[in-house]
């Protein structure tokens, strides 16, 4: 990567010296816009939001319906790009990339979880999650065992011919989920995962991704919904296309549940 930036010394204790280092940013995000149809009728999807994320970090962005959510996670995912504004993503400039170059970025740093799982339907479980693996030019049979590996970690050893017709909705999320985390990407991106899913499905996913996140996976949640938020551990709202608050999830919550009380 040619251009990267410097780290920001932002938050960080100027004097002293013993303090520990911060985790480097993976997401840097300056006054991005997204604008559709310039002119009249002009709708700013996106109005000047500006971000940053450190690695290991697990933030949910929350907003209403139309508020920006998957504008801006099409912006941070590289699936698209902002009409003005910067995006850093782990010190490069990625706002201006032609399509191929934004592909590129995609297959090797990020992945993605979508509320509707967004797998081939052809394929088994093994062979969706064997997908992105394919793209990087992996032998057949490190696929293999990499994908198998990815189904066991999210519970699914035993599923691993079955195809998403023949799984419950919260086994497809896992097996999407699998597909997420086989390349190893550095950030992961969740759009509304646990939408089309029962609650106690929803609370596994939720758990896993809080385990990833444990493991030291940088993990972004989209949703519109604060129960689902608070799994995270920190919560960016956004309102009408621009970040209105950014605060600490109120405690660590545990998807499995409040904890048990002291004795
Ligand atoms: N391709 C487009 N052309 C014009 N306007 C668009 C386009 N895509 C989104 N918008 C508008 O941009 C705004 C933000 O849309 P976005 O899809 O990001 O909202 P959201 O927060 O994800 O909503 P939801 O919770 O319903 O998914 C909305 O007002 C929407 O109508
Ligand atoms: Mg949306």
């Amino acid at each position: 990567m040619a251009e990267k930036t410097k780290q920001s010394t932002h938050g960080r204790a100027a004097e002293g010296g013993g303090e520990p280092k911060e985790p480097a940013e993976i997401i840097r995000v300056r006054e991005i816009y997204k604008i559709y149809n310039p002119g009249s009728g002009e709708v700013r999807a996106l109005d000047g939001v500006s971000l940053a994320v450190r690695e290991g970090e697990f933030v949910a962005i929350v907003g209403q319906s139309g508020s920006g959510k998957t504008t801006l996670m099409n912006m941070l995912g590289c699936l698209d790009t902002p009409s003005r504004g910067d995006y850093f993503l782990e010190g490069k400039n990625v706002a201006r990339l032609s399509d191929d170059e934004l592909s590129d970025i995609r297959n090797r740093h990020i992945g993605f979880i979508f509320q509707g799982f967004n797998l081939i339907p052809g394929l088994d479980a093994l062979e969706n999650v064997e997908l992105p693996l394919l793209y990087r030019g992996m032998s057949r049979e490190k696929r293999r065992r990499i994908a198998a590996e990815s189904l066991e970690r999210v519970g699914l050893g035993h599923r691993l011919r079955h195809r998403p017709a023949e799984m419950s909705g919260g086994q497809q999320q896992r097996v999407a989920i699998a597909r997420a985390i086989a390349a190893r990407p550095p950030l992961l991106l969740a759009d509304e995962p646990t939408g089309n899913l029962d609650t106690a499905s929803g609370r596994e996913v939720l758990s896993i991704l809080q385990d990833l996140n444990a493991e030291g996976r940088t993990i972004i949640l989209i949703t519109h919904d604060n129960s689902i938020a608070s799994a995270a551990r920190r919560i960016v709202r956004i309102q009408d296309g621009r970040i209105v608050e950014d605060v600490p999830a109120r405690e660590p919550a545990s998807a499995g549940g409040p904890a048990a009380a002291p004795a």
